[in-house]
């Protein structure tokens, strides 16, 4: 096949042609301050309200409780640092060992700031056991941050039984729910504080909402104008925001049907190439968001297979999209307790609104030749490790 195949939309999606039509008038003739009293502020303002409605709808929320930002990244340190600033005191966070960077980093600096922090680990298959949380939830604790679904892995975690925890203790239940936003429901009756970033479901990049449950304590990072009803001051990227609610809109409309046909990939895809020798599943088999599948292979470079794949016209990634300059090994394969081993080699392959069967096939076509081609450079054998 000679068109790219593009199997990285956890790291980011291409624009649909519908939300960039939607998109385009705002940054032409509607280009509006939505804050100005004229005809353009008013035009401005009318589209950021009506986008505010259409997602919190689909959201299942109150259009008030969206707070839109410059995306994921800024919408989990709000929702984290926000939180512990809203206190008087120096309270206690809990987080897990999986989470983003956008999420740990933010709790790691907040814990380098005096804040007391716990971090509660996954179960081989990348699940957090609520049990695990009220164990170590104290008196003072005031957020508990679990993301929706893995980015690395894609498992899924107890969202409704974790809310119904934390409502218990009093605690505020923040959700990095980036990668399952649009793709899985979301129950946000139990959920306090939920992050989503619009390039990830065929939007466009720099905007993102976090949802703030009415009467939630949360102080501003930015402070300015005074937009976002105080919780976040900037001119509002009306083109963006109107773009992040058609993505909203088609990946809602659209989400059983690619469901069902990223499952069967997925299924296919794993029954395939657990046929190499030396191969692992990383994450669970079926708790897990529907566009995300994460193999490691023994004796092979992950970073080597990604640049051989891309040879192939093949573009897949080795753990998150963040992380894979570094070359450190991913925080969240060690915290599973994949095998020191197989830890680097890593591959996670992702699909979207456009991932179709050839595209699969290529893929099941040149991965074993990849890794096969590897192997015979590599110092290792398979069998070398106890691996499974
Ligand atoms: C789970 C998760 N959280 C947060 C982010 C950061 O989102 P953004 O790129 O909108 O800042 C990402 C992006 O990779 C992600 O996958």
């Amino acid at each position: 096949m000679d068109r790219h195949v593009y199997l990285d939309h956890s790291a980011t999606t291409p624009v649909a042609p519908e939300v960039l039509e939607a998109m385009t008038p705002y940054h032409r003739d509607l280009f509006g301050n939505a804050s100005s009293l004229h005809e353009h502020g008013r035009k401005a303002r009318q589209a950021l309200d009506h986008s505010r409605q259409s997602i919190a709808e689909h959201l299942g929320t109150k259009p008030e409780e969206i707070v839109f930002t410059s995306g994921a990244t800024e919408a989990n340190n709000l929702a984290i640092i926000g939180t512990a600033f809203a206190s008087s005191q120096h309270p206690h966070i809990v987080t897990t060992s999986i989470e983003h960077h956008a999420v740990l980093h933010a709790v790691r600096w907040l814990e380098e700031q005096g804040y007391p922090v716990s971090y509660v680990h996954p179960d081989a298959s990348g699940k957090i056991d609520p049990e695990a949380v009220r164990e170590v939830l104290r008196d003072d604790t005031a957020l508990v941050s679990v993301m929706a679904g893995n980015n690395e892995v894609g498992t899924t975690q107890p969202l409704a039984e974790l809310g119904t925890l934390c409502r218990e203790h009093g605690v505020l239940l923040h959700s990095d729910a980036v990668q399952a936003f649009g793709k899985m429901e979301l129950p946000t009756e139990h959920i306090d504080l939920l992050s989503a970033s619009a390039h990830k479901l065929h939007g466009p990049k720099g905007v993102g909402l976090l949802y703030v449950r009415k009467g939630v304590k949360l102080a501003p990072l930015f402070h300015g104008g005074g937009h976002e009803n105080g919780r976040r001051s900037g001119t509002e990227n009306i083109p963006g925001i109107v773009g992040f609610a058609k993505a909203t809109e088609i990946a809602f409309s659209e989400r059983h049907e690619h469901r069902e046909r990223w499952t069967s990939f997925r299924d296919r895809m794993i029954e395939s190439l657990e046929g190499i020798r030396g191969t692992r599943l990383n994450g669970h088999r079926t708790d897990c968001l529907p566009h995300i599948v994460n193999f490691s292979f023994e004796a092979v470079e992950g970073e080597s297979l990604v640049l051989k794949l891309d040879e192939a016209g093949i573009a897949v990634s080795t753990g998150s999209a963040c992380s894979s300059p570094e070359l450190e090994p991913s925080h969240v394969l060690v915290a599973i307790g994949v095998p020191p081993a197989m830890v680097h080699g890593s591959l996670r392959i992702s699909m979207g609104r456009e991932t179709v069967t050839d595209e699969i096939d290529a893929l099941l076509d040149a991965l074993p030749r990849a890794v096969e081609a590897l192997r015979a450079y590599s110092p290792f054998r398979v069998g070398d490790t106890d691996v499974h």
